[in-house]
């Protein structure tokens, strides 16, 4: 690993982000953009449902971690307070995405206990969305319906579960998370999107997926949720089974993914119109370094972090990262929200750039 290289290139990139996150924040203020259209940040239409609002606050929260320009501390206490009234929401299973990015990253910058007792009623307020027939929290779409996705969301509820005790709470997330495990990741480590559920009954009735390829198929954003989602649940838990569950995706992962790193949107589809969905990427890479410090093997610990910084290093490039690319907005290119539904399709996507800013934020402590 050529450390001094990949460091350049990553301040390169953070100093890209300070770029155009400014431009964002003043060109479009108070407003939440979730994909670029032709590399402009839509503003406003359709989204499908309201996950990605903390993102940008996240990022904000990123860079003030690293800048100590007033301005972005500020920006990020803004567009963090903009989301307060989100822990009371009970429409999504979003609000680790929402509350983690931003007020979690204020309360460790600043240990006010007011901060904290937001993060602490967001977890609260997700954990309604148990369904007891089941064992799992439902999706924003119905009360059959479980996402791979809330395996990046339940930290929030192990979190509120040790900070104030409750045990009903931790029963709620190791619930949760063992019945992901048991129903949407597979024995060979690639995960489904959604499992369906009988509500009468609780019996798990199939796979389903909405934004990868077909229901048994390996959609590579769930996965790469899955893989950080697990990490995370064994940090809180210390239980392995979840940690072996994470990096039997991250072998997945690696298994299936071309030398650069970056995937397609789904691994099973057969000649895909498009190449890359690069946020599954920056996802995996954060999660690998998460990995890296999680795993007990030094060898895989090792693995694990050269992999992420293979992934970084083709992220930015100037194929992906859009530093090149006269009048782009976002940060990455080549990100995929949702084909079916034509929504940032080769785009970039707000939760690409701040996974990607995470990423590299940790990874600069490496080189
Ligand atoms: N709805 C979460 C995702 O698109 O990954």
């Amino acid at each position: 690993m050529d450390k001094q290289r990949l460091r350049e290139k990553y301040l390169r990139a953070f100093d890209f982000a300070r770029t155009q996150l400014r431009h964002l924040v003043t060109a479009y203020p108070d407003a939440f953009p979730m994909v670029t259209e032709g590399g402009k940040w839509k503003i406003g239409g359709e989204s499908w449902t309201n996950w990605c609002e903390g993102f940008l606050g996240g990022q904000l929260w990123l860079i003030a971690g690293r800048d100590s320009d007033p301005f972005w501390q500020e920006k990020a206490e803004h567009y963090s307070r903009l989301l307060e009234e989100r822990k009371h929401d009970r429409t999504v299973h979003d609000l680790g995405f929402l509350f983690w990015s931003t007020w979690k990253r204020w309360y460790d910058r600043t240990g006010d206990p007011a901060i904290h007792r937001v993060v602490v009623e967001a977890g609260q307020t997700l954990a309604l969305r148990f369904k007891e027939k089941g064992g799992y929290l439902r999706s924003f779409v119905s009360d059959d319906s479980l996402f791979i996705d809330i395996m990046m969301n339940v930290g929030i509820i192990f979190y509120a579960a040790q900070q104030t005790g409750d045990p009903a709470l931790l029963r709620v997330a190791t619930q949760h998370s063992l019945t992901t495990r048991r129903y949407l990741v597979r024995g060979d480590g690639s995960t489904s999107h959604e499992g369906l559920f009988n509500t009468e009954t609780g019996e798990f009735i199939r796979q389903s997926t909405h934004q990868g390829w077909r229901d048994d198929s390996s959609w590579a954003r769930g996965l790469c949720w899955a893989l950080y989602g697990f990490g995370t649940v064994y940090e809180f838990t210390r239980d392995p089974r979840f940690l072996q569950t994470a990096e039997q995706c991250a072998a997945y992962y690696v298994e299936h993914t071309p030398d650069h790193g970056v995937p397609p949107n789904d691994w099973s589809e057969p000649n895909p119109t498009l190449p890359y969905e690069s946020s599954a990427a920056a996802i995996a890479a954060s999660g690998m370094l998460n990995l890296a410090r999680l795993t007990p093997d030094p060898l895989r610990s090792r693995f694990y972090r050269e992999y992420a910084h293979r992934i970084l290093d083709t992220l930015t490039e100037p194929e992906f990262l859009a530093s090149e690319t006269t009048g782009w907005e976002g940060l990455l290119k080549h990100g995929m929200y949702h084909q079916r539904k034509g929504l940032g399709v080769d785009e970039s996507v707000m939760w690409g750039d701040h996974f990607f800013l995470e990423a590299l934020d940790k990874a600069l402590d490496d080189v």
